[in-house]
């Protein structure tokens, strides 16, 4: 029976045949390490390396390849950011729809160090009142760190307009593009944003193991990582040449062949293409299952801006359980609970039982939309009876 897979914001599948054919080759013809020698299968591994900074400078309209390091997924690229940009007594403006890649981080470091934190409430459908976050900026504020696209709500944050509040006060701003990088036009020099954590996994279609990184060439972070770089081997400290600095140990080249591909895929099918694919599935999605009594969409309405999400709550229907049945008894893969995000489900008020989210991918189909809503509608039934 076939698989309708909705659970592509946690990460995409399936991958375009040339990111597996990539992988392969580079395990078959040249898995050497990367900047650790001078042989051929050395220099052709450091080439793919090159290849895919190159490639997500163009997506993110960075002006030097090397601002880019890359990271394991998100949380290792926040984590490098977060604990490798704020110092004691610093504050943090964020927001009540993060992710636990980003309140995690910044607890603990509050815990730790001393930091301050505030996360600016959004509205129930994960839209942000700029005049809230202008307010609590203060002479302490040294960072705004947000989600680009909610991973509950699917609702997008303005970070051109947060970047230039931060920038007013000589803030930075660090952006979670976890949800979008892919799937939205993201512009580093258009938008300023100072710090951008991607994944490779999601929305660029690359294998799990892969994200990234961009630091803004003005910025000095801490290392997150200490160790071996092929540069500089004689000195005891981290070198200062990017993006050895921040690449500590041997990189998953393997893993990065397949992300070039997949950023490949997105350069030459185009963001916008993607997004606007996205957007109508996901419109599809919510007219039919808005046809359900008492059914809760969480989110922005229904013609409005968003993401690929769409996440739902049923009264009399526990999520676990309808995602449970939906992949028992229809083979379709959503994902139920708290999404890592405790935070945005307190700011839909789902926080008791969770919810229901579907998040469609470029190659889902119109078919797999109707299959979805159809299978919702029966188990819906079957609850009424
Ligand atoms: C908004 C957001 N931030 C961070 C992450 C963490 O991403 P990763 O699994 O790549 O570490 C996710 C994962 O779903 C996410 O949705």
């Amino acid at each position: 029976m076939q698989i309708r897979y909705f659970d592509h914001a946690a990460s995409s599948w399936p991958k375009p045949p040339a990111v597996i054919e990539a992988m392969m080759q580079c395990i078959e013809e040249y898995g050497a390490n990367p900047g650790r020698g001078s042989h051929k299968l050395a220099v052709r591994a450091s080439r793919t390396l090159f290849e895919a900074r190159y490639n997500l400078s163009r997506l993110f309209n960075i002006l030097n390849p090397n601002d880019i390091s890359f990271a394991l997924n998100t949380s290792m690229a926040l984590n490098q950011a977060i604990k490798g940009f704020l110092k004691p007594g610093d504050h943090v403006i964020s927001t009540s729809i993060e992710h636990n890649s980003v309140r995690r981080p910044l607890e603990y470091l509050k815990n730790k160090i001393g930091i301050e934190i505030t996360y600016i409430k959004t509205d129930e459908q994960g839209l942000i009142n700029l005049k809230e976050v202008q307010a609590a900026m203060n002479s302490q504020t040294k960072l705004i760190v947000c989600t680009h696209g909610s991973n509950l709500l699917g609702s997008i944050l303005p970070v051109a307009e947060l970047a230039e509040i931060a920038h007013q006060r000589g803030a930075r701003i660090l952006v979670d593009a976890a949800q979008t990088a892919g799937t939205l036009d993201i512009d580093i020099q258009a938008t300023g944003i100072d710090m951008l954590a991607f994944p490779g996994h999601k929305g660029l279609l690359g294998p799990q193991g892969t994200g990234g990184l961009y630091i803004h060439p003005e910025l000095e972070l801490e290392p997150l990582i200490h160790g071996g770089t092929g540069s500089k081997s004689e000195e005891t400290d981290m070198p200062n040449v990017r993006p050895d600095r921040y690449e500590g140990g041997t990189p998953n080249t393997v893993g990065i062949a397949g992300l070039n591909e997949g950023v490949k895929f997105v350069l030459n099918e185009t963001v916008r293409k993607i997004h606007n694919k996205e957007w109508e599935l996901t419109q599809q999605l919510i007219t039919e299952l808005l046809s359900i009594p008492n059914i809760r969409i969480l989110g922005p309405g229904l013609n409005e801006q968003r993401t690929g999400i769409v996440a739902f709550e049923l009264p009399h229907i526990d999520a676990s359980e309808m995602s449970f049945i939906l992949d028992q008894s229809f083979n379709i893969a959503v994902r139920a609970g708290y999404h890592c995000t405790p935070l945005a489900h307190e700011t839909a008020r789902t926080l008791e039982g969770g919810a229901v989210r579907a998040s469609v991918g470029y190659l889902t189909t119109v078919e797999d939309i109707e299959y979805l809503a159809g299978a919702v509608k029966e188990i819906n039934q079957h609850y009424q009876r």
